[in-house]
């Protein structure tokens, strides 16, 4: 396991990003929709540490701990193969608490976009039926899944999931088990009621949908710049469910996806602006460049 010296070294690193909007020092294994995975140690990297929001408070730590561990617990149940995943702390001051996931790092081959870029498409690749097999496997009300291509990886013939700090676990009510409110620190405080409101429900239910879960893994493969695979992922997905997705509803929740999140992206920039050059504070994010759709 990765020594708590090492990640409070790779910690403030990342605080001096931060200031300075220099990631130089950093190695940036991936950049997801919200959260930034670093490569540890920089040069040769052994461990992907990705850093949680920040919880400012160790109560809400301990819940979002709480539901990490059932989560990973429910998917194991329902036969998904998962990397093996830690959660670490550090003090983050004030009462805050900053949590890092930490996994070994995957070979770049077998991440897996990068698995079907390397070969023809075929509705019958071993890693279009193990995810949509999985998805009908796993979701239902109670546990969700992310399960777009960038979040599985295939290696020795063995399907691995690796996207599991958001814990989409469902035990009560219509919302997860964690305090959601985390993520929204990564949005202008001025839109947070609006997300919360609008776009957080809908997104909810849509991790915990098996058919919406499919057809957006079929629409991220454009995104990955994978379109060739979209006919044969369609195909494999709509063996597994009553009304059969179409192309054109791929296509269309590709155009609508980039540009939520383009423009969510574009807004957090702006937001960093402000923050920096004229609040003079550090914005708490490390934040993609140009994003190619
Ligand atoms: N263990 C890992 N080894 C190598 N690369 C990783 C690992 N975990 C994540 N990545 C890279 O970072 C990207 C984002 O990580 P992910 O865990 O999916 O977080 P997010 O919730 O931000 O999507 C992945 O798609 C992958 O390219
Ligand atoms: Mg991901």
């Amino acid at each position: 396991m990765i020594q708590p010296t090492v990640l409070a070294g790779l910690d403030d690193a990342v605080q001096h990003a931060l200031a300075t909007c220099d990631d130089s020092a950093l190695n940036v294994l991936g950049y997801g929709e919200i959260s930034v995975v670093l490569g540890v140690p920089a040069d040769r990297p052994e461990y992907a540490c990705k850093r949680l929001p920040v919880f400012s408070t160790r109560a809400g730590f301990d819940r979002y701990r709480q539901a990490f561990d059932g989560y990973l617990k429910a998917l194991t149940e329902r036969g998904i193969d998962l990397v093996e995943s830690h959660v670490m702390t550090l003090d983050g001051g004030d009462g805050s608490v900053v949590g890092y996931c930490i996994q070994a790092v995957l070979p770049t081959e077998s991440l897996g976009p990068n698995v079907l870029r390397a070969e023809q498409p075929a509705v019958d690749h071993p890693v279009l039926e193990g995810i949509t097999s999985a998805i009908v496997k796993a979701v239902d009300q109670q546990v969700g899944l992310d399960a777009q291509l960038s979040n599985w990886a295939w290696a020795d013939g063995r399907l691995t999931y690796f996207d599991v700090t958001t814990p989409m676990l469902r035990t009560q009510g219509d919302s997860w088990d964690f305090d959601v409110d985390i993520y929204l620190t990564a949005s202008p405080w001025l839109l947070r009621g609006a997300i919360r409101r609008y776009v957080l429900p809908d997104t909810v239910k849509r991790y915990h949908n098996p058919r919406a879960i499919l057809r957006d893994l079929c629409g991220n493969l454009i995104k990955e710049r994978l379109e060739p695979w979209v006919p044969a992922a369609i195909q494999a997905c709509n063996r597994h469910i009553d009304r059969p997705i179409t192309e054109e509803e791929v296509r269309k929740d590709y155009t609508s996806d980039a540009r939520l999140w383009e423009a969510m992206l574009r807004v957090r920039r702006a937001d960093r602006w402000w923050q920096r050059k004229v609040r003079r504070r550090s914005y708490p994010y490390l934040l993609p460049g140009p994003i190619e759709r």
